[in-house]
């Protein structure tokens, strides 16, 4: 792992072997790109990769007085709008009473060893000195007298490299940002699929895929989260490039609020990727000796396809983003109540449920939404975190102790964001709802937002929370948020800083999950908003795992899934089984379908066990012991995808264990097909090819190579003749099969 600098030429290079990212110093002093992708041999000069080729005729603004120079077809590392340049900029920062267009100048760079925090924020972090290097490079604006600082930390073995930018106000007056982008990068070309997560609540991070063309094209959030709509990740996939062969760029934004990602292909079809906060209503002052930092970019190169692509996300997330002390814990197997009593219960009622799921060899029992304030529904007492007496006489306390002498832990639902207009908290503090004073406000689920932008409301909530952490003896919260950000207004901000709502909002948010987190190392925080829709790399950074998706219908999850996969590690995915007909969908699925789907996250149940069967609760059980002894390799192993629920009737996946000794793969068919085909097989991957593999202790075995080049062969289902000798039919099939070497 290497960042070379060419002091004459003004040159960086930066590559571990897998990758390499080169930029330079262009003869304007401000900062060009060369190159990013698959590792390069180092070289004293690597200028020929910029070429300063002016364009001709009507379309030719040649830079200032030199006539041999344009910002327009140069690729740039950080740029700026207003000389020449044509295309969106990374930053457009100014001082409002001087008119004058931002020139960052190269000033310095130095090089640190491993990565710095960056203050305030969640970001990715180095385990030990050695695993990461940063190379920070310093930019000057002596007009704005404003100083830019770019980051760009490079991981030792990964072809991972995070970039983020600061810039601080070194001058007398206020300065005012109305774009800072983490990262801006110019593609040399725009031969490209443009992949990214879109959905909505019940369906978030469906894969799509459109072919990149001249212009703009963008995801973003100005929802005050990132939102079940567009997940902040996206692939600038190659034509050419499948799941597991092929060059893939991925990028994923660690960061919760508003966001854009945006490609812009321009006339000589050359793409700019921009990606940071959301610039749309957002505009900082930067008073006298203050510094703004942005969130990091995490930027992935594959060259082996999408899958490639998935597992460099994965392996980050796993090693330097979730925190230290849940990277080897073995997740909890939990029951929440949601689905089985939704506000209707007491403490009776819960014991039961919580004792019941014990004996299934359940670990965990968390209480969800409605034990506090005087909450039967969803219309009343967010804010009052107090437990609802009516409900629970005897108080939290002693239901967690009479769960916990059930042998299980006891988890407890929070919305801290949140307030009620019927709620004592709002009768108290009207002013701490977000909103224009004295206006109407939006209701979203019949509740406003709290002003986290305020520190003394978060540090009420933290407050209220730490406390019930306390008494309670909780080891888990699932924190939801369900609803977006409207009438985006904090009471306490002139009008003059409106602009920093959002952002002050989400760092008040991380603000509180870093007090939480820190003063309850062992309180496993689960992140939630209405389902997945804060499902990112800053919320994973508190919370180890998320709640992936409020519809627990095993179809509709093969497809979120398969799309979460495509950034975050399984691990991080909350997946439950719930009762049928299901609650989002009123499908019925099987039981064992529904728990092979669930098996690949972090599992859980949703449901109320006393409506079980006996048959169903044996089942039940042998799915808990199923998963208490393969959760390691889930959590520990690659995953692969195998089968796209986008593309047809079936799916499927596998784990397998770094040394290929062991692998688990889930394969689907939603709907039955009559007469399908006789040899069906399922072709494998990631498998030792000189290896034998013994499948679910049976008899038979297999080579690596068989499996991977002919596949396995899947039980023979039902042809409308053969009842006696089919292994499987009807709709809303599945198999888990676990592989073994011998
Ligand atoms: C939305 C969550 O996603 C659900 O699981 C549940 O906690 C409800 N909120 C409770 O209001």
């Amino acid at each position: 792992m290497q960042i070379h600098i060419n002091e004459e030429k003004k040159q960086f290079h930066l590559t571990n072997g897998q990758i390499s990212y080169i930029f330079h110093v262009m003869k304007n002093g401000q900062l060009g790109h060369l190159y990013y992708g698959k590792a390069l041999k180092h070289r004293d000069d690597f200028s020929h990769f910029q070429r300063y080729d002016v364009p001709t005729a009507a379309s030719c603004h040649p830079y200032r007085d030199d006539p041999a120079f344009s910002l327009e077809t140069v690729r740039q590392e950080y740029p700026v709008y207003g000389s020449s340049d044509f295309r969106e900029p990374a930053i457009s920062v100014s001082n409002p009473n001087k008119s004058h267009i931002p020139a960052f100048q190269y000033y310095s760079c130095c090089v640190l060893e491993g990565k710095p925090v960056l203050e305030g924020l969640p970001a990715t972090y180095a385990n030990d000195p050695d695993e990461a290097k940063t190379l920070r490079v310093v930019l000057k604006d002596d007009f704005l007298n404003a100083e830019l600082e770019l980051s760009y930390t490079l991981f030792k073995n990964k072809p991972v490299i995070t970039r983020s930018a600061k810039v601080k106000n070194n001058g007398e007056e206020n300065l005012i940002i109305e774009r800072m982008m983490a990262a801006s990068l110019d593609l040399p070309d725009k031969e490209f699929i443009f992949t990214h997560l879109a959905g909505t609540w019940a369906r978030e991070r469906h894969v799509k895929e459109r072919v990149l063309e001249m212009g703009i094209q963008s995801i973003s959030s100005i929802r005050g989260a990132s939102s079940h709509h567009h997940n902040p990740f996206l692939a600038l996939k190659r034509p050419t490039a499948t799941e597991h062969t092929g060059e893939v760029y991925g990028f994923n934004f660690v960061y919760s609020s508003n966001f854009i990602m945006q490609v812009e292909v321009d006339h000589y079809d050359m793409a700019r990727l921009t990606i940071g906060i959301h610039p749309f209503g957002f505009k900082w002052n930067l008073a006298p000796k203050e510094s703004f930092q942005t969130p990091e970019v995490v930027m992935v190169y594959s060259d082996q396809g999408l899958n490639g692509m998935s597992q460099a996300f994965h392996q980050l997330y796993r090693e330097n983003l979730i925190a230290e002390r849940w990277k080897q814990v073995e997740r909890p197997i939990l029951i929440n109540n949601w689905e089985a009593t939704y506000f209707d219960f007491n403490e009776e009622k819960l014991v039961n449920i919580a004792k019941s799921a014990s004996e299934l060899g359940i670990e965990l029992f968390v209480l969800d939404d409605g034990w506090f304030g005087k909450r039967n529904d969803d219309t009343s007492s967010l804010g009052d975190w107090h437990v609802d007496q009516r409900k629970l006489p005897n108080g939290l306390e002693s239901l967690a102790e009479k769960v916990r002498a059930t042998g299980m832990k006891f988890g407890l639902w929070f919305e801290p964001e949140m307030i009620s207009p019927n709620s004592d908290l709002f009768r108290e503090h009207p002013d701490w709802a977000v909103g224009m004073l004295n206006q109407p406000s939006t209701l979203g689920r019949n509740q406003l937002v709290l002003d986290f932008s305020r520190p003394e409301i978060v540090e009420y909530l933290y407050g209220k929370m730490s406390s019930i952490i306390k008494q309670t003896g909780l080891s888990y919260i699932k924190w939801d948020m369900n609803r977006n950000i409207t009438e985006a207004f904090s009471a306490k901000l002139p009008a003059c800083q409106q602009g920093e709502f959002f952002h002050r909002y989400i760092l008040g948010v991380y603000h509180l999950y870093e007090r939480l987190t820190n003063e309850f190392p062992d309180v496993l925080f689960e992140s939630c908003a209405g389902g997945g829709g804060r499902f990112d790399p800053g919320m994973l950074y508190y919370a180890p795992q998320a709640w992936a998706s409020d519809d627990t219908d095993a179809v509709e999850r093969l497809k979120i899934q398969y799309g979460t996969s495509f950034a975050y590690p399984l691990y991080s995915m909350g997946s439950h089984v719930s009762a049928v007909p299901n609650h989002q969908t009123l499908r019925k699925t099987p039981l064992a379908t529904r728990a092979n789907t669930a098996y690949f996250g972090t599992f859980g149940y949703e449901l109320d066990p006393l409506k079980l069967s006996d048959e169903e609760r044996q089942e039940i059980k042998e799915q808990v012991a199923f998963y208490k002894k393969y959760r390691k390799l889930i959590r520990d192993g690659q995953f692969y995808r195998l089968v796209s629920p986008f593309t047809g009737n079936e799916a499927a996946w596998m784990v397998v264990r770094d040394d290929r000794s062991e692998a688990i793969v889930g394969w689907y068919k939603v709907l039955a097909t009559p007469n399908s085909p006789k040899h069906q097989t399922l072709k494998l991957v990631g498998l030792d090819q000189e290896k034998v593999y013994q499948v679910n202790g049976l008899k038979q075995m297999f080579y690596g190579d068989e499996l991977m080049q002919v596949g396995l062969p899947l039980p023979t289902e039902f042809n409308g003749v053969n009842g006696n000798n089919a292994k499987r039919g009807g709709d809303f099939q599945s198999e888990v099969f676990y592989f073994k070497q011998v």
